[in-house]
């Protein structure tokens, strides 16, 4: 994102960031740019020359945390090579590990949690001095409200056509698979009048598309703005095209929620409702706290207002105490509600959690197995549905050149589906009409009908 020069180019340090996870950190790693820029640092895509490199950590699953340790592994040799190397770990895993990562890894200079990326000036000043450090403390309420000071947004940034923004930290949820809450803290919600203030920043930088991030982000509440009100605001600025967000709380989604997909006209046409089972007492004992009856319900009441949303879902395969019949319900509930796309995980047992207590966890292969089930019957009903999308029309915004395939563009739909436009050569930015001509397994192909000029 940030890749033009700062100011004194030739003193200028390099910093390679890496980053795991989700979009919160993805977003994360925009943030400790910024504050790094202010310290003389420019962006790097190579690990070999950086003066600094930051691994940006992800526990969400034992994959995910493994390979955080296998790429420390490779710049233990890294680091020998070039002791004046600085390393840094921030992140979930280093919230929750803290100094011992210092302790398995003696070569790392920093350990950070996910509250203290802002304090990164005054770490890089200690370890420079020679000092290891850890801060992993979380700080108050307040402090970690607005994230980050303003300072970091006046100089003029390039920013993307489309852009996350966190409205939320935290998770009071406590949902009993996920580490979330014990990395990320209790759920703290921004004020209205930053958040504002950040999306006219990005949308006067270029950005015409904003995701709103939180791990609950309908369940929005300061200064007595509540999400709805914050969307209704945020629809009203000037030049912003597009917005979205992820993730909703199913049982935060409420009449007033879907209405506003109706009446505001910016909030596209796309959701994100995360299932996690179809069974009643998985989603008990996992703690989310609404049943598949009230979730058919929530998914009626979108689709009453917008027949033509799409809808994707996270699904937990394996939970512990999983029966045939209880993934058979998740099977159905796959079935019944068609969704357009499916992030599908097998359980992982995360430490600390009330889950990786159960005594009656299920074996890898019955974990494979069932994902494997799941995977299948979702890959035809998305060939079904993109099959279904051909000869449709809708509005493309254009994010670039596509990467693989010569003369073709690339963008989203307001559904969010991904398409490509064969021999156009559109711009960045652009709003487009296009005919949906093919269909693949994850992407569209189209044809341009008409550019409609940007509003505004
Ligand atoms: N806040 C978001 C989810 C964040 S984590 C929400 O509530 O939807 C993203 C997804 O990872 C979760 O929805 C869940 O499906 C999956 N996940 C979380 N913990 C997991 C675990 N221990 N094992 C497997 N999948 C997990
Ligand atoms: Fe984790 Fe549940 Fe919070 Fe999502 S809502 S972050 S799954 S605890
Ligand atoms: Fe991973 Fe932390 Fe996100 S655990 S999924 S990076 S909140």
């Amino acid at each position: 994102m940030m890749k033009e020069n700062p100011e004194n180019a030739e003193t200028a340090k390099k910093v390679h960031i890496q980053t795991y996870g989700c979009q919160m950190n993805e977003y994360d790693t925009d943030k400790m740019l910024e504050v790094l820029r202010h310290e003389n640092y420019i962006q790097t895509d190579s690990r070999d020359d950086a003066d600094l490199i930051i691994l940006n950590t992800c526990s969400i699953r034992e994959k995910a945390e493994n390979k955080v340790y296998s790429e420390l592994g490779r710049l233990r040799k890294l680091k020998a090579e070039k002791p004046e190397l600085k390393i840094g770990v921030g992140g979930c895993v280093a919230q929750q590990e803290g100094k011992a990562i210092l302790r398995r890894a003696a070569y790392v200079d920093f350990v950070f949690g996910t509250d203290n990326l802002f304090e990164l000036p005054e770490m890089l000043e200690n370890v420079s001095k020679g000092r290891k450090i850890s801060q992993t403390e979380r700080h108050a309420r307040q402090k970690v409200r607005n994230f980050i000071p303003d300072y970091t947004f006046q100089k003029s940034q390039n920013f993307g056509v489309k852009a996350h923004l966190a409205i939320t930290k935290g998770c009071n949820n406590h949902c009993s698979f996920c580490v979330v809450p014990f990395t990320r803290g209790v759920e703290v919600s921004r004020e209205p009048e930053h958040i504002i203030a950040e999306a006219k920043r990005l949308i006067s930088a270029g950005t015409k598309e904003i995701c709103l991030l939180g791990q609950n982000v309908n369940s929005y509440k300061a200064n007595g703005t509540d999400f709805v009100e914050l969307l209704k605001s945020l629809d009203k600025l000037e030049n912003l095209e597009r917005l979205r967000f992820i993730s909703p709380h199913p049982k935060d989604f409420h009449e007033e929620l879907a209405d506003a997909f109706v009446t505001l006209p910016s909030l596209c046409e796309q959701m994100h409702l995360p299932l996690q089972s179809g069974s009643n007492r998985i989603l008990r004992r996992m703690r989310r706290w609404y049943t598949m009856e009230t979730f058919y319900e929530k998914v009626a009441l979108l689709r009453d207002r917008l027949p033509e949303a799409t809808l994707s879902t996270d699904l937990i395969v394996g939970f512990p105490g999983e029966t045939e019949e209880e993934f058979e319900m998740t099977m159905e509930a796959v079935r019944n509600v068609r969704f357009d796309l499916i992030y599908s995980f097998k359980y992982s047992p995360r430490p600390g959690t009330r889950a990786a207590e159960y005594p009656d966890h299920l074996t890898e292969n019955v974990k494979s197995e069932r994902l494997k089930i799941l995977l299948e019957t979702q890959e035809k009903i998305v060939r079904e549905k993109n099959e279904a999308l051909v000869g449709t029309s809708h509005e493309v915004l254009i994010e670039g050149k596509h990467h693989r395939k010569e003369n073709s563009a690339t963008g989203r739909t307001r559904g969010n589906h991904s398409v490509s436009i064969k021999n156009w050569e559109a711009k960045a930015g652009e709003l487009l009409t296009v005919r949906i001509t093919g269909a693949n397994p994850n992407s569209l192909v189209a044809e341009p009908l008409s550019t409609s000029p940007v509003s505004g």
